[in-house]
């Protein structure tokens, strides 16, 4: 295989150009980290599975009639992706009081939030990704009114088809991050990647506020069992878009 011309490496991915200047390659790492990579470490098979999620979700969000970059998936780590210029923007929803939210305004962890909660961080490690008002969004120019009541109410239907996906794997849709970006043709574009690394998960079929994590925080907050909980997520995801391989099986 030729050399491939790397374009960027982030924590969780490498892109790499195609032969298609309008198409690049992801590839998910198994690298993971947490407070702004002062934690490192490896979580086994994370890429492949992180991948695998993000291609059934991102396929049925399109379904949903929501517009995201992915194209297809030619190996289990590694995503086709149209090539987008990302907004530098962490597009946050909140279903349930957890992680920031708690430590920064006392709201006690599980708390169900009247209505979902929509925060926008700026993407950027050197000042530790701040949260960002609808102002400063503006005055820094990271996005314009438009843009950020269209990121708004696009954040809020993700919100709403996949609360609903999860909710049929067994899973509590906590909070999540997304990211988008804008393609050659002036598009607005989901991007990223949506898998446990940048959802938090809670199993329906557990109480114990520790057993029930099947996202990052088990890394973050040394819970163990990391990589079962990210297979558990697959398997369910799997079984959820294809209900009948699940039926077979038994
Ligand atoms: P937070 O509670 O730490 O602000 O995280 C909110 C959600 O965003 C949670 O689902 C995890 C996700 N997230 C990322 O995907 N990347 C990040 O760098 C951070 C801080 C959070
Ligand atoms: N992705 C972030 C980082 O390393 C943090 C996190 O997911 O908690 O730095």
């Amino acid at each position: 295989m030729p050399d491939r011309i790397l374009l960027y490496e982030g924590k969780a991915k490498i892109i790499y150009a195609t032969e298609n200047p309008e198409i690049v390659l992801a590839e998910f790492k198994d690298d993971a980290t947490a407070f702004n990579a002062l934690k490192r470490g490896t979580i086994s098979g994370k890429g492949a599975i992180n991948c695998q999620i993000s291609q059934v979700l991102f396929q049925y969000l399109e379904q949903c009639s929501i517009a995201t970059h992915w194209i297809d998936c030619p190996s289990l780590n590694q995503m086709r992706v149209k090539k987008v210029k990302i907004l530098p923007l962490e597009v946050v929803v909140r279903n349930i009081a957890a992680g920031s939210l708690c430590q920064q305004t006392g709201l006690p962890l599980g708390e169900v939030l009247v209505r979902p909660l929509v925060e926008f961080y700026y993407k950027n490690d050197a000042l530790g990704d701040p949260l960002l008002t609808r102002d400063r969004l503006l005055l820094l120019k990271l996005a314009t009114e438009n843009q950020i009541d269209q990121l708004k109410k696009l954040a809020l239907e993700c919100d709403r088809y996949l609360s609903e996906f999860f909710s049929n794997c067994n899973l509590t849709l906590v909070d999540f991050k997304l990211e988008f970006g804008i393609d050659g043709k002036s598009q607005l574009l989901l991007a990223d990647e949506i898998s446990p690394d940048t959802c938090r998960l809670w199993d329906n079929l557990e109480t114990d506020p520790q057993n029930r994590v099947m996202d990052k925080d088990r890394f973050r907050q040394d819970l163990g069992k990391v990589e079962n909980a990210y297979q558990q997520v697959l398997e369910r995801v799997l079984a959820q878009k294809n209900p009948t391989r699940n039926r077979e099986k038994k």
